[in-house]
């Protein structure tokens, strides 16, 4: 009988996508996935750092799969990700809790780590590397909907944001192999997914070279220099299918070239969804979180990806209570949201993170009250803008990639438009049922801040081309 591992991931996408490369190397070691804990010989809790919060409920479910643990013999519980290099101490030496602490760079030596474990020893690999992409595993896809993938890039980050726990625990910015990235495309299309998004920490500073292509016995392909940037690599991956929807995710403000919105505007099946993290509104503040750009260079970027796809969709990253912040600070972020007008954010307290250049330079002098309450003025704000801008497109028609069926009734699915806004329609019946995969033209009935309603107005047939995904 093969053993079960469950993973359990929290934090961004990109430690989920992290979990899927886990589970292609444990599969290979003759491991099955488990739905849940219980099932499981081995659990693995994929962790995240970025805030207080994100490692307190972490906290608490080891403590839970320890109870579980206590009631299960044999079973094990290791701790994977962000948490692993800061917690090693705590979780394996002070509180004996888990059998295993494995780091993001680290995830090749598991099965090396397991019969250590299963020897009945406590391992340890937190070591970060400066050349691991996990280039040419192919990653088992956990929780799919078979329709939506993603494909990670890039690891790692160079940028030192201040407020900022990723350098530390994901360690120093390298690029995948183009060719690797392409190949999981056409896998992934051969397959039937129809959308892959292409995850790094700040896609927008990929750069494979050609020392690198060489060294790996290829050749340059995208371009004169023998070396393949962002706007490169997403050209290549729009055009391994038409009917193949791409996006991405994350863009840096500083770094953002107008090359990579032509290539955007140029191909129909590149979603015209830009997420564009600004984190605050006012230059002082964007200096002391040393983002490497000021209020005005932010709206210039958003002007200019106005200008290559003027119906383009904007979402970003605000924090509040950073650092100094005053109230003339925040005045400024909540009056760039007005001028910006955001589709969608994702908007945070600060929490200051141990080793970062602003938990060593500047006190987290912002009280408690005062950050929640800026909080809940900056959500505000979105809600009245990104309303808006959903009444807006009542009447519009917008094509609609299926995802499957609505949490909320069986009558109806959802999917996303090309701006990324959740859409739920009818299901119908017969032979104009809809369903997972499909791409469908639907014209837009209503819109709450959170996503739109609307009707059947056609199935596209696939693989048509994608002519009508262009919204320019
Ligand atoms: N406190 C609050 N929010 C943070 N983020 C990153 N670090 C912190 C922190 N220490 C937010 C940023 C980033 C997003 C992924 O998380 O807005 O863009
Ligand atoms: Fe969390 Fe950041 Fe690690 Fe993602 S990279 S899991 S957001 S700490």
């Amino acid at each position: 009988m093969s053993k079960k591992v469950y993973i359990e991931s929290y934090g961004c996408q990109m430690n989920h996508s992290d979990s899927e490369i886990v589970a292609s190397i444990l599969t290979k070691d003759g491991y099955t996935t488990a739905a849940t804990a219980e099932e499981a010989d081995l659990v693995l809790l994929n962790t995240c750092s970025i805030r207080e919060k994100a490692e307190y409920t972490v906290m608490q479910r080891i403590n839970e799969m320890n109870a579980l643990k206590a009631k299960k013999r044999g079973m094990k519980v290791g701790v994977l990700g962000c948490m692993a290099e800061r917690m090693r101490e705590d979780l394996l030496v002070k509180k004996k809790v888990v059998d295993l602490v494995v780091g993001p760079d680290a995830y090749r030596s598991l099965p090396l780590l397991l019969d250590e474990v299963e020897s009945g020893q406590k391992a340890v690999n937190v070591l970060l590397s400066r050349e691991e992409t996990y280039a040419e595993i192919e990653p088992v896809r956990l929780d799919s909907n078979g329709v939506t993938a993603f494909v990670t890039i890039m690891r790692g980050c160079d940028n030192m944001c201040a407020f900022c726990v990723v350098p530390f625990t994901r360690g120093r910015e390298r690029s995948r192999d183009p060719h690797s990235i392409v190949e999981e495309c056409k896998q992934l299309v051969a397959k039937g997914y129809r959308e892959v998004t292409l995850l790094g920490q700040n896609v927008d500073s990929y750069k494979w070279t050609e020392k690198e292509l060489l060294a790996n016995g290829q050749q340059p392909v995208a371009n004169d220099l023998g070396s393949v940037d962002f706007a490169d690599l997403l050209s290549m991956v729009a055009e391994v299918s038409p009917a193949l929807r791409v996006r991405y995710s994350t863009s840096h403000p500083k770094d953002m070239t107008d090359r990579v919105l032509v290539v955007m505007a140029r191909y129909a099946n590149i979603c015209k969804y830009v997420h564009l993290p600004v984190q605050s509104g006012s230059s002082e503040v964007l200096k002391r979180m040393n983002r490497g750009y000021t209020r005005e260079w932010y709206l210039e970027r958003i002007a200019s990806i106005r200008k290559h796809m003027p119906g383009a969709a904007i979402s970003t990253d605000i924090i509040t209570g950073f650092c100094g912040e005053t109230e003339e600070d925040h005045q400024q972020t909540l009056s760039l949201m007005e001028e910006v007008r955001f589709d969608m954010a994702f908007m945070f307290k600060y929490s200051e993170r141990p080793k970062t250049l602003a938990a060593r330079k500047y006190p987290d002098d912002v009280p408690e009250e005062v950050k929640s309450r800026r909080l809940q003025e900056v959500i505000a704000k979105l809600n009245s803008t990104a309303g808006d801008l959903r009444r807006n497109a009542v009447g519009e028609e917008r094509v609609v990639l299926v995802e499957g069926e609505s949490k909320r009734s069986a009558e109806f699915m959802y999917g996303r438009d090309d701006q990324y806004t959740t859409v739920i329609v009818p299901r119908g019946s017969g032979a104009t049922e809809i369903k997972a995969g499909d791409f469908v033209r639907v014209r837009i009935l209503s819109g709450t801040a959170a996503s739109l309603k609307g009707e059947v107005i056609a199935v596209i047939p696939y693989p048509a081309a994608m002519e009508p995904l262009s919204i320019a």
